[in-house]
């Protein structure tokens, strides 16, 4: 198997470095991709469930553009969609009419929500949903779990990040996952100061594995949240239409007030939406929200289209199965070599690690070998499926799977035996 090289984009990082703050910012940084040397750092184009960086190698992709791409890159009916209407017009002075049809189509599919609201990026909903739940009900608090992430607005930081000031997080409460005894004593507490509280379907803490939600948790956290006026605000950014497509809150049995969407809404088309009940609705349209780029009409068809296919090719369903197929025989070459490979969260977008070395190193390497075989892992962050993924992409992963394992294997010999256990897997597990 051929082994990648990445000169033109170490090339192209040298030049950005001098021209854009860090070369690379955010979660694209090269920083979370360990050791960088073996990684690709700029993509050039890509098509159904592949990219070719800009050396020209081809990678079956576990990332999805961290989350984005869902029923294949250039996927042709959503592209034809967003062409069409291009061609009509994007961003104009009014609203378009496919906004409308989008709205109608989205609250038909996700039966507990009467109403959406469009904007472009995930966080310009979760932030709208806080300020949503502030004016209804004139209290200042709001409840998260500690490590969950809802974007970079300065309340969503962690304290002593940069640019961030402890007044920004005065009002914010974080709390354990799972721990409902704890969430009830902080409601009890604080009685009548709380507006909200956020949090995604199950916790993807960031650099830990996934936790899904303990039997019976929502369904408390939904009653004491009705008790106590509190607007149960559901983060639906990264998990939504990859467990099902009615919402992930219909997936765990429970009603929230407000659902934030983004990610796989429109196949990389940047459109994220709030959607609520009518118990909200007056609220919402007397806080003034908007952005100068909120109306356009081309990522609108381009989501109407994406959920019409996702539906129709029973897009969750298919990353499911995808991905439980993957992942348990990805576990069983592990193991045949002596490692224990932990996968927590939804086979459709789980957290992997292998568990035997404590300090990581041995992940990391063994996803940078994957990685320069063509079969893109990150070794820190969630992965994701997507339903372009073939049988063929599957065979092959599961080859440079069992390569990097081997290449591996020789390199630390018996170096790591340890194996960690991993509590949330057992729990959690689909696989
Ligand atoms: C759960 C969750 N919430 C919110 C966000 C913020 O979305 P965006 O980066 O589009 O603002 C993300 C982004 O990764 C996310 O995963």
């Amino acid at each position: 198997m051929k082994n990648y090289t990445f000169t033109k984009s170490q090339e192209l990082f040298r030049r950005a470095t001098k021209v854009i703050p860090g070369g690379i910012y955010g979660h694209y940084s090269p920083v979370v991709l360990v050791p960088p040397e073996k990684y690709p750092f700029y993509v050039s184009n890509a098509e159904g469930s592949r990219f070719r960086d800009a050396d020209g190698n081809e990678f079956i992709d576990y990332m999805c553009a961290y989350g984005p791409m869902v029923t294949g890159y250039n996927n042709p009916v959503v592209d034809e969609a967003a062409l069409k209407q291009l061609k009509k017009g994007n961003c104009t002075t009014g609203a378009p009419p496919v906004m409308v049809e989008l709205a109608e189509y989205l609250v038909d599919l996700i039966f507990s929500m009467d109403w959406a609201f469009f904007a472009k990026n995930g966080g310009d909903v979760t932030n709208y949903a806080v300020m949503i739940a502030r004016d209804a009900t004139c209290r200042k608090k709001i409840l998260a779990f500690k490590g969950g992430y809802h974007g970079v607005e300065s309340w969503m930081q962690t304290p002593g990040r940069h640019g961030v000031i402890e007044e920004d997080l005065k009002h914010i409460i974080r709390l354990d996952w799972n721990d409902y005894p704890g969430l009830e004593k902080v409601v009890n507490h604080y009685e009548n100061d709380i507006a909200g509280l956020i949090a995604t379907p199950y916790h993807v803490p960031a650099f830990s594995d996934s936790v899904m939600p303990e039997s019976g948790f929502w369904q408390k956290v939904e009653a004491l949240c009705r008790k106590n006026g509190i607007v149960l605000i559901v983060d639906d950014i990264r998990h939504g239409f990859r467990l099902n497509m009615q919402g992930s809150s219909e997936y765990f049995g429970f009603k929230p007030d407000l659902v934030c969407f983004c990610k796989a809404l429109a196949n990389g088309y940047p459109i994220s939406a709030l959607m609520g009940t009518d118990a909200l609705k007056t609220v919402v349209s007397r806080i003034f929200h908007t952005g100068s780029y909120w109306f356009s009409a081309v990522p609108m068809a381009a989501a109407l289209a994406n959920l019409k296919a996702m539906e129709q090719m029973q897009a969750p369903e298919t990353m499911l199965a995808i991905g439980k197929e993957l992942f348990s025989t990805m576990k069983r070459i592990a193991s045949d070599y002596g490692y224990h490979l932990a996968v927590t969260g939804a086979p459709s977008m789980p957290y992997v690690r292998l568990t035997n070395d404590p300090s990581l190193m041995l992940h990391q390497d063994w996803c940078a070998e994957c990685t320069r075989r063509g079969i893109y892992f990150t070794p820190h962050h969630n992965w994701f499926v997507s339903a372009a993924h073939t049988r063929e992409d599957i065979l092959q992963t599961l080859d440079v799977v069992d390569e990097a394992f081997k290449v591996i294997k020789k390199k630390y010999a018996d170096r790591f035996r340890h194996e960690a256990p991993v509590e949330s897997e057992k729990e959690n597990c689909p696989y």
